[in-house]
């Protein structure tokens, strides 16, 4: 199966020039000069998005409760809901869950989270694989969200030049965490900062207008325990135009003065 995708894959990137060798009556074929594909990223299959096998860090038996902090906030958030309707917490408490478990949720958090909505473990188990910002696997400290999406990765933005930097910083690739567990990073589609492309998302945070320097500069710094200043990464305070303004370029007027051009 692996042979027929690869096969099939080596037929696309080779298609423009056999059209063109065809066109042009040539035998000769010039060989497929593609690196990357635009649909590649990594494989997330069916067994490790739905199906869950105890191993001895997940399985049922791991116990596990909300802390005081977040059963409060829990309780807080149930109470938003009518009673007969409290599953409907079943995400934001699957996320306190998630935070609390250093990132991922276990079995044992979502058959807690079960237990506190009154919910059958499969109704929760559903949500949890349906949602990709739910990891069922253990992460790193720092988890890398590279965006790879078509206008993070076109002309001058170039994800792929960040991808390269993390994997050969890190030495890990997409899906896979680094030895020390400080970092996993994963590719993901657009995270909606495109204005601000290439970035990622680290935790909760985005980091945007990436070069390869900058993005290797985060990673030092993440590592070292210091704080690393989210947004932009370039000159820009936001996503102002890069080049400057282009309009709205003189002091806005306030109320009571007139727009009215003065006549001499
Ligand atoms: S395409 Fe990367 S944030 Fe939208």
């Amino acid at each position: 199966m692996a042979a027929l995708r690869t096969s099939a894959r080596t037929l696309l990137r080779a298609a423009p020039s056999l059209a063109t060798a065809a066109a042009s009556g040539s035998s000769r074929i010039a060989a497929p000069t593609a690196v990357r594909c635009l649909s590649t990223s990594s494989a997330r299959a069916s067994d490790a998005l739905f199906v869950h096998r105890d191993t001895d860090y997940n399985n049922p038996d791991i116990p596990f409760e909300f802390n005081a902090e977040n059963l409060k906030m829990a309780k807080e958030i149930i109470g938003y809901y009518p009673p007969q309707y409290k599953k409907a917490a079943v995400i934001p408490l699957l996320d306190l869950g998630q935070r609390q478990n250093s990132g991922w949720t276990s079995i044992s958090v979502m058959n807690y989270v079960a237990k506190l909505l009154e919910m059958p473990p499969m109704r929760v188990y559903e949500v949890a694989t349906f949602y990709t910002m739910f990891n069922r696997e253990p992460v790193g400290k720092h988890f890398l969200q590279l965006c790879t999406t078509t206008p993070c990765m076109l002309g001058g933005c170039g994800s792929t030049k960040i991808l390269h930097a993390i994997q050969d910083h890190l030495k890990i690739k997409p899906g896979q965490t680094t030895d020390d567990k400080k970092f996993t990073l994963v590719e993901v589609e657009c995270l909606g900062a495109c204005a601000n492309a290439p970035m990622v998302q680290i935790n909760d945070d985005y980091y945007e207008d990436l070069t390869p320097e900058t993005m290797v500069n985060i990673l030092d710094k993440l590592a070292k325990g210091e704080k690393v200043k989210p947004g932009p990464q370039s000159a820009r305070h936001s996503s102002e135009a890069a080049a400057g303004r282009t309009a709205l370029t003189s002091e806005p007027y306030g109320p009571g003065q007139h727009c009215v051009p003065e006549f001499a």
